[in-house]
């Protein structure tokens, strides 16, 4: 059989293939590190089990609304009030298999063919490939290292076309971990209001800040702003709960109803039982949230002493989320290795590391390693990184 055109130019995720590779090595039996991960590793507090727990045991495991149950809606525009100051009703709330779900989703009710999303680079792996599915063209505009990987005002202006229909402000970021602070967000926020373009927010990391600075969303800033934005987030990486699948969107109600017409078609509804522990997720006290925020800090804070401290490795601290997206352009080059896929190949070969390289996301002088994994393991992967530099040294 055909398959269909759609699907043909389809890329695998880079972050699954890494992460299936180093799992294929650990159960041969070798002692890998794995820095693949894009999850915290932490689990679901167990008061959210407990709310699960309760939930199939009352039965609460029939079809739901295709955009979520009320109580789930009702906690998520509570949490849009307290944590943004947004006011969002139910209407403008659909709850999804994952966050991942909700941009899939979005892209088909958004786009036409041909129509554009700009996508600042390096991004997340699956934005590219949500946009061609529904028939869109990703648009790439260079977010400079030297500027943190941030596009800037006239970037923006400059990829912006007839065809515009969207730009994708992911902050903090991954693979970089950078966060856009209120000026940036309002100095790109004014062009897409002067352009008419739509602003896709995706604010999974929001949770994951270890800087001073608070995380603003682009919709806070103004009215306009308010309407020319969809937000994306959900319970994955603040709550540790990747696998439950549950997040949400929350934008003007004419998308969302779209979105919720097409959810009644393909999913029919986000599973009962983890809506139920979502709702006692954004209900609850955020307690063991800080917690596993603070663990982080302390990893981020020794990863990147240790992984700056190795000669051919630069890497700015990035303020959020669990990833260090360093470049290793000069350890590659006195390495002599042809590019860095090579370099990331031979490392974990050699020394049983696993990272992901940046081509994947757009960046191909970096690699990502996610510190969601202890200390020790963190330390112990450092160790090797620096013998593997040290030893391919030319
Ligand atoms: C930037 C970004 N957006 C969205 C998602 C998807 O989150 P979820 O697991 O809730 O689908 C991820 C997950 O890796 C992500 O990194």
């Amino acid at each position: 059989m055909q398959l269909a055109q759609r699907v043909k130019s389809l890329t695998p995720s880079t972050t699954l293939a890494i992460t299936a590779k180093a799992k294929a090595l650990k159960a041969e039996g070798h002692d890998v590190i794995g820095l693949g991960a894009g999850e915290p590793d932490f689990n679901t507090p167990s008061y959210i089990l407990d709310a699960a727990k309760r939930a199939m045991d009352e039965g609460k495991t029939k079809y739901t609304p295709a955009g979520g149950i009320p109580e789930l809606k009702n906690s998520i525009t509570a949490k849009l009030e307290r944590d943004q100051g947004l006011t969002y009703t139910n209407e403008q709330i659909i709850v999804t298999t994952g966050a991942k779900h909700a941009l899939y989703t979005l892209f088909q009710v958004m786009l036409d063919e041909g129509d554009e999303v700009i996508v600042p680079a390096p991004y997340w792996v699956s934005y590219p490939e949500q946009i061609k599915l529904a028939q869109g063209k990703p648009v790439f505009v260079s977010a400079e290292e030297s500027n943190d990987f941030k596009i800037t005002p006239d970037q923006l202006r400059q990829a912006i076309t007839s065809n515009t229909k969207a730009v994708i402000i992911n902050s903090p970021s991954n693979p970089t971990g950078m966060m856009y602070s209120k000026e940036e967000l309002k100095a790109l926020g004014d062009v897409c209001i002067e352009h008419d373009v739509m602003i896709v927010s995706d604010e999974i990391y929001e949770k994951l800040i270890y800087t001073d600075e608070d995380h603003v969303s682009i919709a806070q800033i103004s009215d306009e702003l308010y309407n020319h934005t969809v937000i994306i987030n959900g319970v994955s990486k603040s709550h540790s709960m990747t696998g439950w699948r549950i997040g949400f969107a929350a934008g003007p109600k004419a998308v969302i109803k779209a979105m919720s017409n097409m959810a009644s078609h393909s999913t029919s509804n986000p599973t009962s039982i983890a809506q139920y522990a979502a709702l006692a997720a954004y209900t609850g006290s955020e307690e063991k949230v800080t917690e596993m925020k603070e663990a982080f800090k302390e990893r981020l804070d020794v990863l990147h002493q240790r992984l700056i401290d190795i000669p051919g490795i630069e890497c700015a601290k990035p303020s959020g989320a669990f990833y260090l997206f360093p470049n290793v352009k000069k350890a590659v080059e006195s390495g002599g290795f042809e590019d860095v896929d090579s370099w990331v190949k031979a490392l974990l070969d050699e020394e049983k590391v696993a990272l992901v390289p940046g081509s994947g996301f757009g960046s191909p002088e970096n690699v990502r390693l996610s510190y969601a994994t202890s200390l020790e393991q963190l330390e112990k992967a450092a160790d090797r990184i620096k013998r593997f530099v040290e030893n391919h040294q030319s």
